[in-house]
């Protein structure tokens, strides 16, 4: 299926909260973030047309229906908005519908942010509500919530591939040294492969340093027609793929628990799109909520071979300005996974990182940047191929 196209797009300003326990309520940081992306993209309000609103669990924080908020907030409350919830890809799949709507030619410009507001409610009402996610019947009124179902797939892998509990280690190694050269990100602190082998099981295999933490924080992008990139001169990047898949909600509907379908789908799409292929990518922000999942992810993309991803950690392959630089931000991991946010998030890096602003954790002679975003356990993917200009 291909699908023609009236403008090429472009992100043309990004913008995002610090991630961590956030005192500001969830407007407040929806709009820190917007007005961050609208200052950095050098534009007015007034100018853009529609706004995308990513978020999952507002009814925490006493806010659903957040897309008109924010509009009002920015002064332009007659512009429509569409608020939009996928789970933990929430993010990304707002992007796409935004990219979608400008490359029809429907808007000019437009405002996609995503937020959330959770860590008030603590761990055990957040494991519950984040439970809600997944396909309740099968997995979370069953007591599976997600370490326990991505602790099933790294046994999985365990069993069927040459891998230890240490290479998984490596990868929070690796993104928490990425987190501590970004400001915003939630986990800031070196880690060794001993701390995560000696920190406590949260459902064995994996322990609180394969988790991600809970995080509060919002992430924003204004995306454009080509068109009004080039009239405006500020710094901009190309969109140059974009892909969704889906996979069967509860893991017990997979055939591998290796291998996660939706994501094989949305980069297969992708990398069509934009005429390249894997070993083009520079780097990539991946949906690395638990250290596996990271392993899972980069095979899936088609970095490396089924099973072979735990030998490029070993081998340093994924480190920052390694063969191919996985996470820079500090992925969840370290950076944090406000799961509202999370997929713009990383549309925020690429943008930071192929425009020159990353600082220390920039990739070097990086052109070509990919973002992958999921929602539960990759129930809904999407993909994203992005080039400086
Ligand atoms: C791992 C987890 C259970 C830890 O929760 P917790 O035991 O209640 O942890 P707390 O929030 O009480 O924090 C305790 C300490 O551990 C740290 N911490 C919390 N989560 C952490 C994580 N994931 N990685 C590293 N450190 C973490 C906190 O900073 C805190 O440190 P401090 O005492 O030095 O301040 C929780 O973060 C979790 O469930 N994460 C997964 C979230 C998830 O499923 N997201 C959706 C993915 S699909």
């Amino acid at each position: 299926m291909s699908a023609t196209f009236v403008e090429k797009v472009c992100v043309i300003g990004a913008g995002s909260t610090k991630y961590g326990k956030l005192d500001d309520s969830i407007s407040d940081i929806s709009i820190q973030a917007s007005v961050d992306a609208i200052g950095s993209a050098g534009i007015e309000p007034k100018e853009i047309k529609a706004g995308y609103i990513s978020n999952v669990f507002g009814i925490a924080d006493k806010q659903v229906h957040l897309g008109p908020v924010v509009m009002s907030n920015l002064g332009i409350s007659e512009r429509p908005s569409l608020t939009i919830e996928s789970a933990c890809g929430s993010g990304s799949i707002s992007f796409r519908e935004a990219y979608a709507n400008v490359a029809a030619g429907f808007y000019d410009v437009v405002l996609v942010t995503g937020v959330e507001k959770v860590t008030h409610t603590g761990t055990d009402w957040t494991t519950t509500y984040f439970s809600y996610c997944s396909d309740f019947f099968y997995e979370g009124q069953s007591g599976a919530s997600f370490p326990g179902l991505f602790a099933s797939m790294a046994r999985a892998y365990l069993t069927e591939f040459k891998a230890t509990e240490e290479d998984f280690a490596m990868v929070a190694v690796k993104n928490h040294e990425n987190g501590l050269l970004n400001p915003k990100a939630h986990l800031r602190k070196k880690i060794s492969v001993d701390d995560v082998m000696n920190s406590a099981v949260v459902a064995s295999p994996l322990k609180l340093y394969d988790c991600c933490p809970f995080s509060d924080g919002a992430s924003s992008v204004i995306i454009c027609s080509e068109k009004f990139a080039k009239d405006h001169g500020k710094d901009y990047i190309e969109v140059i793929g974009s892909g969704r898949g889906g996979s069967p909600a509860a893991l017990q509907g997979r055939e591998h628990l290796t291998t996660i379908p939706s994501t094989k789908i949305a980069a297969e799409a992708a990398y069509k799109m934009a005429g390249i292929t894997p070993k083009d990518v520079d780097f990539a922000e991946v949906h690395d909520c638990f250290t596996i999942a990271e392993v899972i992810d980069t095979e899936d993309l088609g970095f490396f071979e089924k099973g072979k991803g735990v030998e490029a950690v070993r081998e340093g392959q994924t480190k920052l300005n390694g063969s191919i630089s996985i996470n820079p931000s500090g992925g969840l991991k370290s950076k944090g996974h406000p799961i509202g946010a999370t997929g713009v998030g990383q549309i925020v890096e690429v943008f930071d990182q192929l425009t020159g602003k990353a600082g220390e954790r920039t990739v070097n002679d990086a052109k070509i940047g990919l973002t992958h975003n999921f929602g539960a356990t990759g129930a809904s993917c999407a993909v994203h191929l992005f080039k400086s200009v």
